[in-house]
């Protein structure tokens, strides 16, 4: 196992069985060591920050996992106005974040006319600030509008790169291969792309999880988002178990040593599996936080899963603590917009 993982780390392309074995455990210290050394190498001990806006919870896709699916009738559902945005970054920039991050379901009332002035404005406003949106499949044609207003980054998990796995997760109306063109895209337009998935999917088997590095190598996003699969009570998924703290520390490990400089976040799921999970994470290679600057009433109802962490970096020194608790596991949170580092 140890050859197989300083292989991975000197970059000889393995094979889908050394993959398997990779995933499915042993030496897990020895690798997370790894990783972090890789991370170190090229990002130091910083850790950037991302304030998380969530636009909306409104969505037309009907994801089996997902707790704001367009088929969840309890969900009190919300969007937030271009002033209400806006406040979020004021708030945002003066606690110190540069990159701000606009996700949001599927809304179809956040056309490219109301997108795209938003964009603007926050550019214009906070010029030294990165912009990422995470809104979704959207046409090329948006995509580009969007990344012509001075949208910087676009995240869009994969969800997972096995089609068959793919096709259990989503309704029939979801396509494997449009996610996978609007991935293509977004790289093509100059974002720079984020792609991920959810560790223990229901019916997520090893080689799914090889699919899923497999894509990552080849596609080389600048982002990779990875976090545990929680269940929602008001899905078809609702009795389903969380994906494993330890298979997921793996899987960001793995990851750092498949793209080294890839920006790679703790995830709020992961921090929601673990109260210590998000400084785990770092330990294993990640080097992104992304604290929420929602208003409290958009963070109550953007209920991915249940039990979904919900204090704000702005409330009772939300952000200080975050910080301080980074610091203790020899990290330091740091003002800067954290871009990716080209080789
Ligand atoms: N558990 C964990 N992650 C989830 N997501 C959606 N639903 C869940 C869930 N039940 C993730 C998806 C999506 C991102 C915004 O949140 O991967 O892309």
């Amino acid at each position: 196992m140890k050859a197989l993982i300083d292989k991975l780390a000197e970059g000889v392309s393995l094979s889908d069985g050394e993959l398997g074995l990779l995933i499915e455990g042993g030496e897990g210290e020895y690798l997370r060591e790894r990783a972090e050394k890789v991370r170190i190498a090229h990002y130091g001990r910083e850790v950037y920050l991302r304030g998380l806006i969530e636009l909306t919870n409104y969505c037309g896709n009907n994801c089996l996992y997902c707790g704001i699916r367009a088929g969840n009738r309890r969900v009190r559902r919300y969007r937030l106005s271009p002033e209400e945005i806006l406040a979020c970054c004021e708030r945002g920039y003066r606690l110190g974040f540069r990159t701000f991050v606009l996700q949001g379901g599927e809304d179809p009332a956040f056309t490219d006319s109301v997108l795209c002035p938003i964009v603007e404005s926050i550019k214009s406003r906070w010029p030294d600030c990165a912009l990422t949106l995470s809104l979704g499949e959207r046409s090329r044609e948006s995509y580009r509008r969007l990344r012509e207003a001075g949208a910087d980054r676009y995240l869009l998990r994969h969800e997972t790169a096995d089609r068959e796995h793919y096709g259990r997760l989503h309704p029939a109306a979801m396509s494997f291969d449009n996610r996978m063109a609007c991935l293509y895209q977004l790289k093509e337009l100059g974002y720079q792309t984020g792609c991920g998935f959810m560790v223990g999917s229901p019916g997520q088997t090893t080689a799914a999880l090889v699919r899923d590095l497999r894509f990552i190598r080849e596609f080389e996003p600048e982002m990779v988002g990875i976090g545990p699969f929680l269940p929602h009570g008001e899905t078809p998924f609702g009795d389903r178990p969380a994906g494993s703290l330890t298979l997921t520390l793996r899987l960001l490990a793995l990851v750092r040593l498949l793209l080294p400089r890839v920006l790679l976040p703790a995830t709020t799921a992961l921090g929601t599996l673990h109260p210590e999970g998000r400084e785990l994470g770092i330990l294993h290679g990640a080097n992104v936080v992304m604290p929420n600057l929602s208003p409290p009433e958009a963070r109550e109802n953007y209920m991915l899963y249940d039990n979904k962490l919900n204090t704000g970096a702005e409330e009772a020194g939300g952000l200080e603590e975050l910080a301080r608790r980074l610091e203790k596991t020899g990290y330091q949170a740091v003002v800067s917009r954290g871009d990716h580092r080209k080789p």
